[in-house]
């Protein structure tokens, strides 16, 4: 052999090893080249989650169980190609992962946000952004790289259990809401997981439930929400719910994960499911190609069947591909990718800070009676609280547990291990007011004691009722109008604070949960009969992630205030409501109903075999407020501690955009902000309409007292639209559309009319019902 021979042939055998063997390192320009090199093993492993303790150690499928103690999930890793493990963690309210490790003294706690209720109260997407952009920054800095939120399902009904995680029974506010929490999140270089897609609104047998809906209900309520989302922020992943919408399994849906998500509307990143492994009746063949990425938490059996329907040729290799170049897509977006430095050490001060501006902006101050001690005709009102004057100090008589025991949040996978809780009475002292020492006493004991009985009689397999999946809400504990009188002599006024505790895996019931227990009603009227009698007033705190009962007992107190969950810094944000330092500014994104028999899906709600939608599109307001129907508080509505005037609109319609403007001035003596909030009612055409529906809103600066600011609002023509069935398209019919603004749904202060042209949009023929359902018409 000659040594030109022996050079060629060595040449050629090093060539053909390294086509073998090749090893390309994933890299943002090299997807395809390291797909390519991907074996059938290599590509069905990364479509399947990689660790997580809900199955025991068969699930760890890559070895990455303990990556970060706590974290929900992970992408498995394939260290040959250079594809890192990323890390899921839940979300929504702050970054869930466990407090403490093994071996370390070191802890890992994280903030605790506002609840999602609480933030779309704010009617600030600004502020909702920087709550994103600091749970991001969180994120990232526990060597996460996804956070599963935020929650964006609708409020059908207020006895969901998690409604406390979604934002609001509209989905305009609830798509918007939630694209400002993901480019917050996003603009740190952290990704989200909005969830749960889709028409999760029930927590009752969640993984079978069938939800049975019109194509109309589906399209303009529980999509339009994911729909904003995803146009305005391209969420890195999204979340395909555990129900079925319409005798199909939302995970195996291609029609929902496929045509309507990524065809319809564009989507670009990755679907993974929800927690549930390998599930009856639902081959992962099936999810793969439904277009679902990511199988979580991840079996291997899932693993196997992948491989197996491929060399079987029930799966088809190009469907595999597909869906790991999704991934791959995704991972190189990724901290654990761009291998960034987790310092484990968030700015915790700042995110506190945040946390109490947004949830100051979230409450909502439902009811601001005359003071009882003002003269008849009553100027002056409850609140704020006027402290000044009070010789030897302002003192609070703090009644109702949760007012020692402030829930920052709700229960489940949303549940945050925050650092500390500020509870009332730590936040009224931080703002000077004293609270009653012998209240403390007993609350303080009472916790205890209740604290321990409840998790002695806890059944083993209630297991989000352990205090690691958040915090608990005991009973009420009784007062004797003796015990009460002796309060009245030493405070200027009393706080009771109702509070409810709900999450994930059980819907709330009405007797005891919507509505108040005996205990609480008499407490509510004993204290505000002892406080009145010395012309002292009486103010409720709502501590709660949903809806309650008030129209049997509002008018015993002199105002109420809606806390929601507030998140770690709770106290703090009450005290500045409760003082005047913040001026109310929060409006409720739900109807507050009478009963909770008064929604039309309560009847038959939380069936765990099917519930159908006989509402169809009445949901809230929508129904409340088409139907005439009275409500406790309706869509929108919050109080301030100072007055707004609307000036007559200006609305524009310039091709496919309408422009609306008003101009909102401060008529009242103290600084504040106002929501404008802009209903349209559509005219009558082909299909019939809602009384009006909530199609923008811009909330206002803080206003000084004679200022005034004009806001701005676009609305496309394509949001006017209805779903029209017959024709599978959007459809905005042509004619004369009422824009109403106002301060509610209710309260409107200022009307405009515009000609908008005819505009339709196809769609694909999706999710049809499988059989006629029978449903609400005005
Ligand atoms: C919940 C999800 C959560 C996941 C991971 C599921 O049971 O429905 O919202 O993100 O668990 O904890």
């Amino acid at each position: 052999m000659n040594t030109k021979r022996i050079l060629t042939t060595a040449i050629a055998a090093t060539t053909c090893m390294m086509t073998m063997n090749a090893q390309p390192k994933l890299s943002p320009t090299n997807i395809d080249e390291v797909l390519k090199a991907m074996t059938l093993e290599e590509k069905a492993k990364l479509l399947v989650g990689g660790a997580n303790n809900f199955f025991g150690d068969q699930a760890v499928v890559g070895g990455e169980a303990d990556l970060v103690a706590g974290a929900a999930g992970t992408s498995p890793a394939i260290p040959r190609l250079g594809i890192p493990a990323t890390v899921l963690t839940d979300g929504p309210a702050g970054v869930r992962i466990d407090p403490t490790r093994k071996g370390t003294d070191k802890t890992y706690y994280a903030t605790g946000f506002p609840i999602g209720t609480c933030l779309a109260s704010t009617w600030n997407t600004e502020l909702v952004g920087k709550v994103g952009e600091a749970i991001g920054n969180e994120t990232k800095e526990y060597r996460c790289d996804v956070i599963l939120g935020p929650g964006m399902n609708l409020h059908r009904n207020p006895l969901c259990g998690r409604n406390f995680e979604y934002y609001s029974e509209d989905p305009l506010l609830t798509g918007k809401i939630g694209a400002a929490y993901i480019n917050g999140v996003q603009s740190q270089g952290a990704g989200v997981s909005a969830k749960h897609f889709a028409v999760n609104s029930q927590e009752t047998n969640r993984t079978g439930v069938d939800e049975q809906l019109s194509q109309r209900a589906a399209r303009e309520l529980y999509l339009r929400s994911f729909e904003i989302a995803v146009r305005e922020s391209q969420p890195w992943t999204i979340m395909s719910s555990y129900n079925q919408i319409n005798g199909q399994y939302s995970m195996g849906n291609r029609d929902l994960l496929t045509s309507i998500l990524r065809d319809d509307w564009g989507f670009k990143g990755i679907v993974m499911t929800d927690w549930i492994g390998i599930r009856k009746g639902l081959e992962t063949i099936t999810e793969v190609q439904a277009g679902n990425d990511l199988m979580e938490p991840g079996q291997p059996a899932q693993v196997k069947e992948i491989i197996d329907g491929v060399n079987s040729g029930k799966l088809d290799i190009k469907d595999v591909d597909r869906n790991v170049r999704r991934m791959l897509e995704y991972i190189v977006k990724t901290p654990s990718f761009k291998q960034y430095p987790a310092s484990n050490a968030p700015d915790f001060k700042a995110h506190a800070a945040i946390t109490r501006q947004t949830a100051c902006e979230g409450i909502v101050l439902l009811k601001n009676g005359p003071h009882p001690a003002s003269p008849k005709g009553g100027e002056r009102l409850t609140l704020p609280l006027q402290l000044e004057g009070a010789g030897g100090g302002y003192t609070v008589a703090l009644f109702g547990e949760n007012s020692y025991d402030f829930l920052s949040g709700g229960t489940g996978s949303g549940c945050v291990h925050t650092p500390y809780v500020v509870d009332m009475v730590e936040g009224l002292k931080n703002a000077g007011i004293s609270t009653s020492k012998t209240l403390t006493d007993i609350y303080r004991k009472y916790i205890e004691y209740a604290r321990v009985k409840f998790q002695a009689e806890r059944h083993p397999a209630n297991w989000f009722q352990q205090e690691m999946f958040g915090q608990q809400k005991y009973p009420e504990a009784a007062f004797s109008p003796i015990a009460i009188g002796k309060e009245v002599r030493e405070a200027d006024a009393a706080i009771v604070t109702i509070g409810r505790q709900a999450g994930e895996g059980a819907d709330r019931d009405i007797a005891t949960e919507f509505n108040l227990v005996d205990t609480e009603r008499q407490l509510i009227a004993d204290v505000c009969k002892a406080f009145h009698a010395a012309n002292k007033p009486v103010i409720v705190i709502i501590n709660s992630g949903s809806v309650i009962e008030t129209a049997s007992w509002r008018d015993d107190p002199d105002a109420i205030i809606c806390a929601w969950q507030p998140g770690e810094e709770g106290g703090n944000s009450m005290a500045d409501i409760l003082t005047g330092k913040v001026n109310p500014s929060g409006r409720l994104t739900m109807t507050w109903p009478i009963a909770a028999t008064d929604h039309p899906s309560t009847e038959g709600y939380a069936n765990p075999v099917a519930t159908p939608h006989h509402e169809d599109i009445y949901v809230g307001y929508r129904y409340f407020d088409t139907f005439n129907k009275e409500v406790a508080y309706p869509f929108g509505f919050g109080l301030s501690y100072t007055t707004f005037e609307f000036s007559k609109p200006k609305v524009k319609t310039s091709g496919k955009q309408v422009t609306v403007q008003v101009t909102v001035k401060n008529t009242g003596t103290v600084a504040g902000k106002e929501v404008a909030q802009v209903y349209v009612t559509a005219p009558k055409g082909s299909i019939e309409k809602p009384a009006y529906e909530l199609k923008a809103f811009a909330k206002t600066r803080e206003l000084q007292p004679g200022e005034q600011q004009t806001l701005t609002m676009q609305i496309p023509v394509r949001m006017l639209a209805s779903f029209d069935e017959a024709g599978s398209q959007w459809l905005t019919e042509a004619g004369q559309y009422t824009f109403r603004i106002g301060a509610s749904s209710r309260d409107i202060r200022c009307t405009a009319t515009a000609k908008v042209g005819r505009y339709t949009e196809k769609t694909t023929n999706a999710l049809a019902p499988k059989a006629k359902l029978n449903l609400l018409k005005q």
